[in-house]
């Protein structure tokens, strides 16, 4: 597989890349933030300059031209957590593969800039080798590809993109190494298919994986929390949480308060039919768990 990967034409070898940042449908189918900023519920486009990783303004989008996105505002700064919450269908996992750059979600209006680049006019492989990485709520297999090859493709690539030289396999072998014992995963998984056969809180361990190996400047970590039992919630927590530093940013989408025990968020924003209504601290959560959805339903206007 090894040479099957490494003799793959470039363009085929950017697809893959591409389709592994888009939930590989088409192999389917066709400096610190001070306490004071992070304390102030924020929502809003970035208003002022500094550490900006991620500043959506307006943001709007289709899926099959039907709205789904109707707004989305949201400044992202380095070091900061964001948790996004909201009702099932809201359009959280829009929002996500929206910023990737997924070839099923058009973009209608809006602005989306990271790290004071047009984000909407790179290609999905720009995004992901420039720091964008995403986690799915339902990581895909690939068949006839070992998560190995997948891995070493995917950061060469990654590095070879910021013009720094490819690993060797011997060089790849010592640095997974490490990586998979950040994480607590057998190196069992390495020669296996990418999640194929894979439980689905294997899966979920196999994103962090890619995660920690591709070291993003930007993490989006959708429903990392289901499917896992609660001690490789705490693994995977951990594995994160060691990810995390001043330089990186973390937007994760969860249903449930208890990912937000482990990993701390800045800012907790409610998302409602394609927009972010309410953003909060991480009490919010907690009054999100004791009372639902229901009491939150005003478009909140909260700037910075
Ligand atoms: N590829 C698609 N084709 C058709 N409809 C879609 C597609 N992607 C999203 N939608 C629709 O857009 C809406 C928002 O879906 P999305 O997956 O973003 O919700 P979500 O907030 O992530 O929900 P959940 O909490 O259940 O994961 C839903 O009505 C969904 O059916
Ligand atoms: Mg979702």
């Amino acid at each position: 597989m090894t040479a099957i990967v490494s003799t793959m034409p470039r363009a085929a070898l950017l697809l893959l890349l591409a389709c592994a940042a888009l939930e590989l449908d088409a192999l389917q189918t066709p400096p610190a933030i001070s306490a004071g900023a992070r304390r102030r519920p924020r929502a809003a486009p970035c208003m002022a300059a500094g550490d900006v990783v991620l500043d959506v303004n307006g943001l709007q989008a289709n899926v099959d031209d039907v709205p789904i996105l109707k707004g989305v505002n949201l400044c992202v700064r380095k070091g900061e957590v964001h948790a996004i919450m909201g009702p099932n269908g809201s359009g959280k996992s829009t929002f996500s593969k929206t910023l990737v750059g997924h070839y099923a979600y058009k973009v209608t209006g809006g602005t989306a800039s990271y790290l004071d680049q047009d984000l909407l006019a790179l290609d999905p492989e720009e995004r992901a080798q420039r720091g964008i990485f995403m986690s799915f709520q339902y990581p895909v297999e690939v068949p006839g590809v070992t998560n190995a090859d997948f891995l070493r493709v995917a950061l060469n690539e990654k590095r070879l993109a910021m013009g720094q030289d490819e690993v060797s396999p011997l060089e790849f072998f010592a640095l997974i190494s490490r990586k998979l014992k950040q994480i607590g995963m057998k190196a069992d998984f390495l020669n296996r298919n990418v999640n194929e056969g894979f439980s689905g809180g294997e899966k979920k361990r196999n994103e962090i994986l890619q995660m920690v190996l591709l070291e993003p400047q930007l993490a989006i970590l959708d429903e990392l929390d289901s499917g896992l039992d609660i001690d490789a919630l705490k693994e995977i927590a951990e594995g994160v949480n060691n990810f995390k530093s001043k330089d990186t940013a973390i937007i994760m989408i969860t249903h449930y308060q208890r990912l937000l025990d482990y990993i701390k968020p800045d800012f907790v924003h409610i998302m409602s039919n394609g927009r972010i209504i309410k953003t909060g601290d991480a009490s919010l959560a907690l009054e999100l768990e004791a009372q639902g959805y229901g009491w939150v339903t005003e478009p909140e206007q909260v700037t910075q």
